[in-house]
Formats: C-alpha cells, sequence, structure tokens
C-alpha cells in the first residue's frame, strides 16, 4: 500500500471537519428554487447532524458545511456533481475541534436578510469577495451575532 493510500485509509471517518467553497449558479436561482433547495438540504444535514450556513447572492453561492468527515465528503461529492451551479473553487477543507454553528442545520444568507440581521456586512457581500480570507471571514462572522 502507498503512502498516500495509507494516510487515506488511516483518516477517522468521525472526526469533525469543515469545507468551504464559492460557486456560481448555472441560472438564476427564483425563490421557489432557492426554497426547494433549502428545504431539501436542511433536512438532510439535520438527519446527519451536519451544520453551516449557505449565502446566495449575485447568483453566486457560498457554503460552510461542519460534521463527520464521512458525511461531509459524500455530501461534497453530491455537490460537486449539481448541475445548479458549478464549483468555482474549495477554500477550506480541515480538521475541527468544535463547530462555529451548532445550532445551524443550515442557514440561508441572501442578501436581504443580511441587511436585516448583520447590516455591517451587506456592502461587502455585494456579488460575493473573491479574497477567500475576506469572504470566510464574513461567513464566519455571522456564527457570532446570530446563534439561534
Ligand atoms: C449550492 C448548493 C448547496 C447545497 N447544499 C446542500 C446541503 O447542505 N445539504 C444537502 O443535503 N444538499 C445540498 N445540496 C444539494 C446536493 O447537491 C444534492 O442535490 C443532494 O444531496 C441530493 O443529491 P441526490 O439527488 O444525488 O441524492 C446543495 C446544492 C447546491 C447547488
Amino acid at each position: 500500500m502507498g503512502i498516500a493510500r495509507a494516510l487515506v485509509s488511516s483518516e477517522d471517518p468521525n472526526q469533525l471537519v469543515e469545507l468551504s467553497y464559492v460557486s456560481k449558479a448555472t441560472q438564476d436561482m427564483g425563490l421557489s428554487s432557492l426554497v426547494s433547495l433549502f428545504d431539501f438540504s436542511h433536512k438532510w444535514n439535520q438527519d446527519h447532524e451536519l451544520t453551516g450556513v449557505l449565502f446566495y447572492e449575485n447568483s453566486h453561492f457560498a457554503q460552510i458545511l461542519e460534521g463527520r468527515r464521512e458525511d461531509v465528503l459524500f455530501l461534497w461529492d453530491k455537490i460537486q456533481k449539481d448541475q445548479r451551479h458549478k464549483i468555482l473553487h474549495r477554500i477550506e477543507f480541515d480538521e475541527i475541534d468544535q463547530r462555529l454553528f451548532p445550532n445551524w442545520a443550515l442557514r440561508f444568507y441572501g442578501g436581504d436578510q443580511i441587511a436585516r440581521d448583520v447590516p455591517h456586512l451587506t456592502g461587502l457581500l455585494d456579488g460575493l469577495p473573491s479574497h477567500d480570507v475576506e469572504l470566510l471571514r464574513i461567513m464566519r462572522s455571522v456564527s457570532k451575532g446570530n446563534q439561534d
């Protein structure tokens, strides 16, 4: 067995991990498409103890997912193949000690809601910043003010 293979097979499927990415919608998502995406995802995440946030703004998605490695990777495989968007890039995939969004199976943020809940972020999220670090900072900052 090669070293890479040995490393992969020794990874703990129960380890808590965080994955984040940015993608672009293949078609502009209307409200009903967003609601059905959200409803399905929220339920699946809840059933699998996945937590995180999903942003949609100007035809771009950004998402942070947290959970067991096995569940996150299983879902990531599906998300990458999903025809509703194309992945622009994965920002991070890291092992974590604790969740940033323990109470949110999937918190959805669109522009209007951000303006209402976190007004100081409104301008920043216009079209989603292309800089990974800045985008992650914004996504994580919503976990601080709104824990319920
Ligand atoms: C931007 C985006 C984010 C998504 N996030 C989730 C999610 O958090 N949880 C989930 O179960 N499905 C999510 N999905 C849906 C999956 O890509 C996929 O449609 C779903 O897992 C069903 O896959 P299946 O039809 O192959 O079973 C997301 C899709 C998109 C386009």
